[in-house]
Order: structure tokens, then C-alpha cells, then sequence
């Protein structure tokens, strides 16, 4: 789905793309671009190897912390989040549980906690909560996201997700109004316990409605955008096209592409001419794949993007706004 607004006018914007393409230092660019325009910006990354860090040369955390004016980024660690998601099951269940069954849930909890699957499930819980919730006080989330197919698994979850815990939570309503049947039947009803909130039904309608939230939020193609990042070589265009048609099957539109490492046309040597040969077929092929979306391309630096002056120079040379 191609789409035909520029990525400033989006709330929430996806930086996604094979390993070491660039996507950490386009996604910063576009942020402090987007903060220069006037938006209140959130930089949020989700990739465990903490490089949002050193390209701003600053130290951040897992609450927003404030780089430059307008700008604020966070770093979401998936070990330290599995962690506090961890403790906050175990307080709601320890709310709803039997004090008999207590150590025998928490032993079952913690077997969770190094299962498969653990450090993703908190890191999609934090990341519908940033799309639902903390979006609120910025105008503009920019991701920073982990490798392709990471991403997109994280991105596709909250369809599914929220049709499961539907599913909880019809059960949860259907148990409880069965509880409340039986203690009519054994004349029990006159306590008053019915009445009394169900601490398990409550958070899981909490959750259906922020998957909810963040699925609408994904879906609408005016107010969240993906981008690729890419290099001109044969695999990451390859892992590029795959990346379009999944999120086109989940209605997430594509913002734009980056195409970056581009090879100035100066640099000397017959070494180089013929890089910059293959270069150009691979860019061909770019063009006929992806041309009919917003496309900006990008030199190759001779030295490593660091820094905000690195960084507004990136942008300014990629022009993420036409008319700005
Ligand atoms: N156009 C460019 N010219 C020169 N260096 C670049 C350019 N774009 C990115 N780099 C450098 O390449 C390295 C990798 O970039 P970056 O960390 O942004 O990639 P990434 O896609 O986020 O990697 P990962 O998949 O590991 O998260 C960094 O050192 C960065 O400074
Ligand atoms: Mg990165």
C-alpha cells in the first residue's frame, strides 16, 4: 500500500529493515528532523544492542529522557521489561489467587519467565502501551526498530492478540456468571459478593482495549507509517519486498524507503567504478520495486554518522519533507 503523504504528517512512524542498514541512525535523523519542525517527538528503540544511545551520545533508559528541544528518547531493554512484566503478573494474580496456591502460581510464573517467547511477550505489552498511552504527550513516536523479521512479528501481534484475549475475556464473564449462578442455586447470593469487581476480568479487558487501540492505530494508514531502510545489494531488497507484501496483509502502510550507502560519484578508482557499476543495477532494481513509493536515497559518509550535528547534516541531505 503505497502512501502518499510525507512521514512528518504521520503520529506514529516505523524505521525497519535488515541488520546494519542503518536503520538506528535514519530513524535518529528523522526524529530530530521531526523535533526541528516543532512536533514534540518520542525516539523509542527496540533493539537489545542499545545503539540509539551511542548515536546521540547520551545515556538513556527505559522512561523518556529528554535530548534536545522537542525531542525525547527512550530505550526499551527486553530483559529488564520481561522482568517488571514478570513482577506485575505476579501482583495481579497474586490479588486473585487462593493464599493456598500462592507459592505454587509463583513457581509456575517464573517458569515463564525463561520460556521462549518471554522477553517478546513483555516487549509487545510496553509496546502497546507506548502506542496507546504514552503517545498521548508527544505528537510524533518514531521507532527504531530490531531486524525485519522481529519487527514484523511484533507488528502483526496485535491483531492476534486481541482476538485471543477476547476470547479470555467471554470466558472470564462466562465463569463469573456461572460462579454468581451457583451461589444463587446454594442461597448464597445475599452476601453482596457478586457485585464486587473481578481483579482478573479487569486487567484482562485493560489489555483487549489497548491491543484494541494499538491494532486501530497500526491499521490507519494517516496516522502510523513503516519505513524500509535499505542497502543497494541483492539480499536486503530480497527481505525488503517479503517485508512490503506482510504488512500489506495487516493493512500497515509504507511510509517511504531509504535507500542508504549509496556510493558518491566521485570517489576515485577502478575499484570503486565497478562497485558503483553493481551499484547502479541494484538501484535499477530498486526503482522498478519500489517505485511507486516515496523513495529518498543516501551517500555512503566517509566516516560514521555520530551526533546531532551528524545527524541533522543526514537529514538535511535526505530531505524528508519536500517542502520544508
Ligand atoms: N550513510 C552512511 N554513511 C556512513 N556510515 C553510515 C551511514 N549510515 C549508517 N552508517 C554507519 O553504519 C553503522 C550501522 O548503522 P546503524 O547502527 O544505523 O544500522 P542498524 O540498521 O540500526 O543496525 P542494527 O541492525 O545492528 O540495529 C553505524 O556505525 C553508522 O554510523
Ligand atoms: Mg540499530
Amino acid at each position: 500500500m503505497a502512501n502518499t503523504s510525507t512521514l512528518l504528517e504521520h503520529e506514529v512512524v516505523f524505521f525497519g529493515g535488515k541488520g546494519g542498514v542503518g536503520k538506528t541512525t535514519i530513524a535518529s535523523a528523522f526524529a530530530l528532523f521531526a523535533a526541528d519542525c516543532g512536533k514534540r517527538t518520542l525516539l523509542v528503540s527496540t533493539d537489545p544492542a542499545h545503539s540509539t544511545s551511542d548515536v546521540l551520545e547520551t545515556s538513556l533508559s527505559n522512561i523518556p529522557q529528554s535530548v534536545e528541544s522537542n525531542f525525547w528518547a527512550l530505550e526499551i531493554d527486553p530483559s529488564a521489561e520481561a522482568d517488571r512484566y514478570i513482577t506485575r503478573v505476579k501482583n495481579q494474580i497474586a490479588e486473585a489467587t487462593a493464599p493456598r496456591l500462592a507459592s505454587e502460581v509463583e513457581r509456575q510464573i517464573d517458569i515463564a519467565r525463561v520460556a521462549p517467547g518471554a522477553e517478546e511477550a513483555a516487549l509487545f505489552d510496553r509496546f502497546t502501551k507506548i502506542i496507546s498511552e504514552e503517545r498521548k504527550q508527544f505528537d510524533l513516536i518514531v521507532f527504531d526498530t530490531a531486524p525485519t523479521g522481529q519487527t514484523l512479528r511484533l507488528l502483526t501481534l496485535p491483531e492476534q492478540m486481541s482476538t485471543w484475549i477476547g476470547c479470555l475475556v467471554d470466558r472470564r464473564r462466562k465463569v463469573n456468571a456461572l460462579g454468581r449462578m451457583w451461589r444463587n442455586v446454594a442461597g448464597s447470593s445475599a452476601s453482596g459478593g457478586d457485585r464486587k469487581p473481578d481483579p482478573v476480568h479487569e486487567a484482562l479487558e485493560e489489555r483487549r482495549k489497548r491491543f484494541e487501540t494499538a491494532r486501530k492505530t497500526l491499521a490507519n494508514s494517516k496516522r502510523t507509517a513503516f519505513s524500509f531502510v535499505l542497502i543497494p545489494e541483492r539480499l536486503p531488497i530480497w527481505e525488503t519486498k517479503r517485508a512490503i507484501e506482510v504488512l500489506a496483509k495487516h493493512d500497515i502502510a509504507i511510509g517511504a524507503i531509504v535507500v542508504n550507502r549509496i556510493l558518491p560519484s566521485d570517489v576515485d578508482g577502478e575499484f570503486m567504478a565497478r562497485r558503483r557499476e553493481q551499484q547502479s543495477q541494484y538501484l535499477e532494481r530498486i526503482n522498478q520495486s519500489f517505485g511507486s513509493f516515496r523513495t529518498h536515497y543516501v551517500n555512503l559518509w566517509e566516516s560514521d554518522v555520530i551526533g546531532v550535528a551528524d545527524l541533522r547534516t543526514l537529514a538535511k541531505h535526505i530531505q524528508f519533507d519536500p517542502n520544508s
